[in-house]
């Protein structure tokens, strides 16, 4: 494949916005689309506000920042993103509204287009199968915050060609990441094996085992991780870390990826974490110990 010049994002939330950021800072043209006009303001102010900090302590030129602002431009329409070279999808963690979405990329996009999903956990396989280039689907699964997350896991379909795959992983790497592959198995590697962890440390917490914070002291001092189980799971997105569970529940087949109803409570309540407010720091609901 040429060289990529331009990526569609879709989607500017957490992910889409630093996915954006990362490959304006290293030189690609950006179209970055959302249906929420507010999303989009949030993701310019804080992809300017990331560039400005990593400017002021020296990670990044003057110059290189400038320039990415610059190539970086905002829709809410989807036919703007037919020069993309790749057009990388960061919307909300739904089969169903994936599905759709890929069917109406596979309309717009330029025939010789890769489309890949950020998905955390959702069959590339069955997202390939709504388009007429399955050959071109591919799983792209950046790490949080993908601007910092040195990361990607790659996740071929079924039919993902091999050409695609290998202008996956050039880009990837121009990005400065390592690449890492996996099966198309739900969760894939880095979730399959990070949220039962997640939702084990919710059960804790629901059972009663341990305060929050003595969860996250334990997980940090006692397996050396940077970050406590629920401080992470607020920082992912409680509505991410709960949609993940469920692909895993129903993609396994085992009561042993069931989620949490404590994760469960948190999301019905519209707490979601960071993103929104933080939930688990401090915890507004009183810890049940009998619910069912
Ligand atoms: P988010 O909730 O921060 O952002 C999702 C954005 O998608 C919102 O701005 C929403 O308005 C937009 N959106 C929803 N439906 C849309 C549509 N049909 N067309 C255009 N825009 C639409 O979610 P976040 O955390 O950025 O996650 C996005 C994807 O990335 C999910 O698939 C998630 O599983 C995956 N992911 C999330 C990680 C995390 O730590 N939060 C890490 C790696 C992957």
């Amino acid at each position: 494949m040429a060289e990529i010049k331009t990526i569609g994002v879709v989607g500017g939330g957490q992910m889409g916005s630093g996915i954006a950021q990362l490959a304006a800072v290293n030189g690609v043209d950006v179209w970055l689309l959302d249906t929420d006009a507010n999303a989009l303001t949030r993701a310019t102010k804080a992809i300017s506000s990331s560039i400005q900090r990593l400017v002021s302590k020296g990670h990044l030129s003057q110059a290189i920042g400038t320039d990415a602002l610059r190539r970086l431009r905002c829709t809410s329409k989807l036919e703007d993103l037919h020069s993309a070279d790749v057009i990388i999808e960061a919307i909300v963690e739904s089969e169903n509204v994936k599905k759709s979405l890929f069917s109406e990329l596979d309309k717009i996009a330029k025939v010789s287009a890769i489309l890949a999903s950020n998905t955390s956990s959702i069959s590339i396989t069955r997202l390939a199968a709504t388009t007429n280039r399955p050959h071109q689907v591919i799983g792209m699964h950046f790490m949080n915050p993908p601007p910092i997350m040195k990361l990607v896991e790659i996740i071929r379909g079924a039919d993902t060609s091999d050409d695609t795959f290998n202008a996956t992983k050039v880009l990837a790497e121009r990005f400065g990441k390592t690449v890492i592959c996996s099966q198309d198995y739900s969760g894939f590697i880095v979730n399959r094996i990070l949220m039962p962890m997640i939702n084990e440390a919710f059960y804790a917490l629901y059972t009663g085992v341990a305060t929050k914070e003595d969860i996250d002291t334990g997980m940090k001092l006692g397996t050396n991780h940077p970050m406590g189980p629920l401080e992470l799971a607020d920082f992912i997105g409680l509505d991410v870390c709960l949609s993940i569970m469920k692909v895993l529940h129903v993609g396994l087949g085992d009561n042993k990826y069931a989620p949490c109803p404590l994760l469960v409570r948190y999301v019905d309540a519209g707490h979601l974490g960071k993103k929104q407010v933080s939930i688990i720091y401090p915890c507004i609901f009183p810890i049940p110990h009998n619910e069912n």
